[in-house]
């Protein structure tokens, strides 16, 4: 039998490169190695302000560009998270197993508070508890992200342990696993890639705008002159290279960029060619599923159905276990 693995993706506007290398890319190859579930979470996604006309769009954005980069849809389950009505019932009931202390510790729900200081909402608090409802609804043991969610799953973790404890042994205890680039920096060389930071590559960005951004992302500010040597470990364009580039090329721009061999704006042309040559057929792809609405819309009516008969399954347990009857 093979491990059980989750993970998601909000549909809030562009996949980046971020995503891309920290998540999906690494999703690609684990199709075969693992049962793969993996959700577009349209319901984490309304924990900021939004506009509700667009989100459909959203949600079939978020879906091709998954498919465009290489999520095979027979070989996994794609599906969204409204469409299979469990998510939220599992995750009104672990919410009554987890402290507010626990929550309250959260970095990304601080982070969130303070980027959207006017709409502060209950969802925003237990966004964590969802992602663990998520998780244990499938009861996913392997969970492929980036570094940024890695304090989610230890809560999640925490979840299913006080859960076990309290009701008997349901659930198991899910582990994160990063890739290799698990966490991009954005082109302002600050902050995390991110879609609210504004900071990103998308992944069907066109090449003119590739270069456009890769020619004025900050690298290592300390190298002001040509000559001057860098540090490519504080440089994020040396992070891009590590996802796009060969080894050879890797090693390249490392002893380049080190010995003042190679200048920034050689180094960032040969990342140029690199990117725009890996993205040129997900754009492709990308652009050709977007025209087809009701195939996307098939692969996750098929992937809820699925969903829906795991969850099913395992909210009887849940509901056996902690008391109330059956719906049956
Ligand atoms: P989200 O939509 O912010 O990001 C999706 C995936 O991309 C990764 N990621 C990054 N990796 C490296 N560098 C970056 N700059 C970067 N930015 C984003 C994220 O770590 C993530 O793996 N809460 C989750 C979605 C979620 C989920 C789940 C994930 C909901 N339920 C259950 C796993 C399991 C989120 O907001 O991801």
């Amino acid at each position: 039998m093979k491990k059980k693995l989750f993970s998601g993706i909000q549909p809030s506007g562009d996949v980046h490169l971020g995503n891309y290398l920290g998540a999906i890319k690494k999703w690609v190859n684990l199709v075969n190695d693992y049962d793969c579930i993996f959700c577009i979470v349209d319901y984490h996604a309304i924990t900021v302000d939004y506009d509700a006309s667009t989100m459909q769009q959203r949600i079939l954005n978020a879906t091709a560009s998954n498919l465009a980069a290489g999520l095979d849809p027979e070989k996994c389950v794609i599906f969204a998270q409204s469409h299979v009505r469990e998510h939220t019932e599992l995750a009104w009931i672990l919410n009554t197993v987890i402290s507010m202390g626990h929550l309250d510790r959260m970095t990304q729900y601080k982070e969130k508070s303070e980027q959207h200081k006017s709409n502060v909402n209950v969802g925003l608090f237990t966004y964590p508890v969802l992602q663990a409802a998520d998780i244990l609804l499938y009861k996913g043991e392997v969970v492929p992200v980036g570094e940024d969610q890695v304090q989610h799953i230890e809560l999640a973790r925490e979840i299913a342990r006080k859960f076990n404890n309290k009701f008997g042994e349901i659930f198991p205890e899910p582990m994160e696993q990063l890739s290799e680039s698990a966490r991009i920096m954005g082109l302002d060389g600050k902050n995390k890639m991110s879609k609210s930071m504004n900071n990103y590559i998308s992944l069907v960005e066109p090449p003119e705008s590739i270069w456009k951004k890769l020619s004025t992302a900050v690298t290592d500010e300390n190298r002001k002159r040509r000559n001057d040597p860098g540090d490519p470990a504080i440089c994020n364009i040396y992070t891009l290279h590590k996802g796009f580039s060969s080894d050879s090329q890797i090693e390249e721009v490392r002893a380049g960029c080190k010995s003042a061999g190679i200048g920034c704006v050689d180094c960032k042309k040969i990342l140029n060619e690199n990117i725009t040559t890996e993205l040129a057929p997900i754009r492709e792809k990308n652009n050709e599923l977007i025209a087809k609405p009701d195939y996307i819309y098939d692969v996750l009516q098929t992937g809820a159905k699925k969903c829906s008969e795991i969850a099913a399954q395992t909210m009887e347990e849940v509901r056996e276990a902690i008391g109330v009857k059956p719906s049956r």
